[in-house]
């Protein structure tokens, strides 16, 4: 019997690496997507896997069709992955952010319990959730201080997860995931928008591209690395909590340098501007994470780094743009 994975977020950059992960591995994948007026573009990124994957309208604030879903599937992995991802749009849209991750996640729980308590349960938890903590490098016992709506969401869904580990005895792990990128990433995180900034200053298209803080450091990992480990979180013999990282952090300043120089502009200080609008009302500065549990329980660890990941946007993005400068 094939083991059946079931996906929320499924046309998301992780749900996207992820199906094709368990896809290689034999399973039954089944996503779960809201429906949106945009039907057209909502599945791009899942679009080349085609007939394998089964893909069923349902919402996570909709109980009612996470039940539907749930009867349908009877799944034997769960990977709630679905959220507003965006921490600046989470200032402009709390209420949604909120309702999206905590409620959603509440939501996912309990129609687990319900319709699929044998199923091991991932939460997509967040590095956003320890704020400008001042334990560093990061590990799971570093005091979480959120910084913005979408970390203090994460945070209850979090607890959540733990809470019905506990009370419901359901196998319900957080992938406490540092960010991690890739050709999929959305065009306006930062290392997408910098590596298509910088091809379009190139191709002519712009002559400028503005940013917001240039000082921040994150701990940039690649999202095929990073679903690996979601994967291998529930296959473990129990349940727990584990920080995904390189252990590298690296500013935005910085991945300009890189990427700026690679694309052939030279100097990024020629083009890269700081825009108010990118500026975040409450900046969460610097993150760099310690996996040593990942890769002590997990035999967890990165095969891409910083430049690998970026050499790939570039090259990936650089045909995509010229293939849509072409058909123009
Ligand atoms: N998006 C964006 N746009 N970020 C900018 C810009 C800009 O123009 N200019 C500077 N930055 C800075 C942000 O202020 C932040 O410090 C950093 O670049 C990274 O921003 P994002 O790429 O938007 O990612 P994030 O760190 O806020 O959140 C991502 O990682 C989290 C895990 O740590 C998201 O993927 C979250 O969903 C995820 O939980």
């Amino acid at each position: 019997m094939k083991r059946k994975a079931l996906i929320t977020g499924i046309a998301g950059q992780d749900g996207s690496y992820l199906a094709e992960l368990l896809l290689a591995k034999d399973y039954d994948v089944f996503g779960m997507i809201p429906r949106r007026s945009t039907p057209e573009t909502q599945t791009l990124r899942i679009e080349h896997i085609g007939s394998q994957l089964h893909l069923e309208y349902g919402d996570v604030l909709d109980l009612a069709s996470i039940y539907r879903v749930m009867k349908l599937v009877h799944p034997d992995e769960i990977y709630h992955l679905a959220a507003q991802s965006h921490v600046r749009i989470s200032f402009t849209e709390p209420i949604h952010t909120t309702s999206v991750i905590s409620l959603g996640t509440l939501n996912m729980l309990e129609a687990t319990s319900e319709f699929a308590p044998w199923a091991r349960f991932y939460h997509a938890a967040s590095s956003e959730m320890y704020g400008n903590t001042p334990d560093y490098p990061i590990n799971e016992d570093s005091r979480m201080i959120p910084c913005s709506p979408y970390a203090a969401a994460k945070l209850q869904a979090y607890h959540l997860t733990q809470i019905f580990r506990v009370s419901k005895r359901l196998f319900a792990s957080n992938g406490i995931l540092f960010n991690h990128e890739s050709p999929r990433r959305g065009l306006n995180f930062v290392t997408a928008k910098v590596v298509k900034g910088a091809l379009d200053i190139r191709g002519g298209r712009a002559d400028r591209l503005e940013l917001g803080n240039l000082d921040a450091t994150r701990d940039w990992g690649h999202a095929e690395d990073y679903v690996r480990a979601m994967w291998l979180m529930l296959q473990a013999p129990q349940p727990g909590d584990y920080v995904v990282a390189t252990g590298r952090e690296v500013s935005v300043r910085d991945l300009c340098a890189y990427v700026f120089d690679k694309v052939g502009l030279g100097d990024y200080r020629k083009y890269v501007v700081t825009s108010e609008r990118f500026l975040r009302p409450f900046e969460l500065e610097h993150l760099r994470g310690d996996a040593s549990k990942a890769r002590r329980d997990l035999d967890w660890q990165p095969t891409w780094t910083f430049e690998t990941m970026l050499d790939e946007m570039i090259e990936v993005l650089g045909r995509r743009l010229s293939a849509a400068a072409t058909a123009d």
